[in-house]
Formats: structure tokens, C-alpha cells, sequence
């Protein structure tokens, strides 16, 4: 079996974004630049910041990162986008998810500029995505879909089965395998024999949010199985997917941590730098 070392992978990634970040400083004696909005005081979303703030600095990306308390006004963050969205130093806006209720996450999504978002959850990156043209990709997904070309750079014809339909995973994913012409059967927690539907996956992509819920007899001799899950149980951090069990019959596997989760990381550099360029062009 073949573990899929995302950690490796990942830092490869940030080793090329490095040399063309700097390539693009000698270019246009400017730095690409990421702009991190954080509101309230989520552990989770204040590490996840703290390390895209790291990776920023690692590549060159000039990275800056706002915080606003719990209570923060929906009208303040509205505006400090709009400042951004002006602003030619920065490259690529995020807003850490998830929002406090009092605050509407589409309305902040369709307020940043299409091209400075590095998450690709404007409705104008997810339909360019749908339909085939040029965007910017959501990075967890953009992530998986690196490491499973790392494995398999053929995809065309192959049966993918994606276990999970959120617009931050499932449904992107769905759209990057469709590209790679892949017949793509997407499941959810309503879906009826999900076994028997991963059963036919030659790739499975977990993203559910349940711990190990995708079991060893659901998987296919030899399949490739990303794990995008990250849960918090008594047994420590785990993913999706039954590691133990599937790793006895797949082809390759993610681990967690360490598979998708640097991946999502080093796209979100990419897609900054990306944004930057096509700035450039325009
Ligand atoms: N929270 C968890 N994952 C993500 C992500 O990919 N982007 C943003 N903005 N927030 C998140």
C-alpha cells in the first residue's frame, strides 16, 4: 500500500510557490499578497490561521492577518473587504470560516472581489468551476485532486466516488474529477447501500466529517482513498476513513494527519499566487 505523504508532497509544492514568488518579485517588484480575515476566538480556526500565516511567510507571500472579536459588526467586515478589495498590495482575501451566527457567510463570500478569492467560494468562481472555465478552485479539494494525479496521472474513464456533498469539498471535488473525466457518483448521508456505491469507486474521496465511516469492506481491491476528514475522538485525531482497515485493500491512502491537510495549505499559497498573476495579465 501506498501511503500518500501529503506532508512531502505539500512541502514540494511550497519549495516550486517559493522560487515563483521570487521569480515574480524579480518581474514586477511586487509581492503577492494574502489578506486573513479571523473572527472571535474558535481554537481551531485560530491554528488554522496561525499555520497559513506560517506557509505565507515560508514562500515570500506577504501575509497579514485581520481580527475582529465575536461580536464584530457584519457592516465593519463588509467594509473592511471593500477596503481590500481596492487595495493592489493585497493579492488574495479569506475569511475564516465558520462565521458567528450573527454574521451572513454568503454576504461576505459575494463581497469579496471574484478575483482576489483564494477559496474559491464566490458564486462566480463555483459556476466558472461547474462549467469548465477559469477559477479559482476551493484548496482542500485543488489539494486532493494533486495527490491523487501524483498516483494516478490518468484518470480518464476511472469511477470516483465522492462521500459527501459540501460546497467547500464535495460538490469542487465532484467538479475537478468531472474535468479529469472520471464517472463521478456523488453520496451523501441520505444516499441508499453506500457501500455497495463505494464498492464500485477505483477512487474514494471521504468527506464527511464522521469518524471512520468509510470501512474496509466498503472499499475495492486497489483503490486510491483520500481521507479528508479530521475528527476529534477519545483515540486522538482521526479521518474518515477506518486507516487500519483500509489500508489492508487500497492501492493508496491518505493519512490524517498528514495527507490532505498540508495540501489544503500549500493551494491556498498557490492560489494567492495565481490571483496575483492573473492581476497582472489583466
Ligand atoms: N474553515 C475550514 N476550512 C476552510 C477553508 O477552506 N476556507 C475558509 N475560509 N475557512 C475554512
Amino acid at each position: 500500500m501506498i501511503l500518500i505523504d501529503g506532508k512531502k508532497v505539500a512541502a514540494e509544492l511550497r519549495e516550486e510557490l517559493k522560487k515563483e514568488v521570487s521569480n515574480l518579485k524579480a518581474k514586477y517588484n511586487k509581492t503577492p499578497g494574502l489578506t486573513v480575515i479571523l473572527i472571535g476566538d474558535m481554537a481551531p480556526s485560530q491554528i488554522y490561521v496561525r499555520m497559513k500565516e506560517k506557509a505565507a511567510n515560508e514562500v515570500g507571500l506577504k501575509s497579514e492577518v485581520i481580527k475582529y472579536p465575536n461580536e464584530v459588526e457584519e457592516k465593519t467586515v463588509l467594509d473592511k473587504i471593500h477596503e481590500l478589495n481596492k487595495d493592489d498590495g493585497v493579492s488574495g482575501i479569506l475569511v475564516q470560516l465558520p462565521l458567528p451566527k450573527h454574521i451572513d457567510k454568503q454576504k461576505v463570500i459575494e463581497k469579496i472581489l471574484p478575483s482576489k478569492d483564494v477559496d474559491g467560494f464566490h458564486p462566480m468562481n463555483v459556476g466558472n468551476l461547474s462549467s469548465g472555465y477559469d477559477s479559482s478552485v476551493p484548496c482542500t479539494p485543488l489539494g486532493c485532486y494533486l495527490l491523487i494525479k501524483k498516483i494516478e496521472p490518468n484518470l480518464s474513464g476511472k469511477k470516483a466516488v465522492v462521500v459527501g456533498r459540501s460546497n467547500l469539498n464535495g460538490k469542487p471535488m465532484t467538479q475537478l474529477l468531472l474535468k479529469e473525466n472520471c464517472t463521478v457518483t456523488i453520496t451523501h448521508s441520505k444516499t441508499k447501500d453506500l457501500k455497495e456505491e463505494c464498492l464500485k469507486g477505483d477512487i474514494i474521496v471521504a468527506a464527511v466529517g464522521i469518524p471512520e465511516f468509510v470501512r474496509g469492506d466498503w472499499v475495492k481491491k486497489d483503490a486510491i482513498v483520500i481521507d479528508v476528514g479530521i475528527n476529534k475522538t477519545e483515540k486522538g485525531i482521526v479521518g474518515d476513513v477506518a486507516f487500519d482497515e483500509v489500508s489492508k485493500v487500497a492501492k493508496a491512502l491518505t493519512p490524517v494527519p498528514g495527507g490532505v491537510g498540508p495540501m489544503t495549505i500549500a493551494c491556498l499559497l498557490k492560489n494567492t499566487i495565481e490571483c496575483f498573476k492573473k492581476s497582472k495579465k489583466n
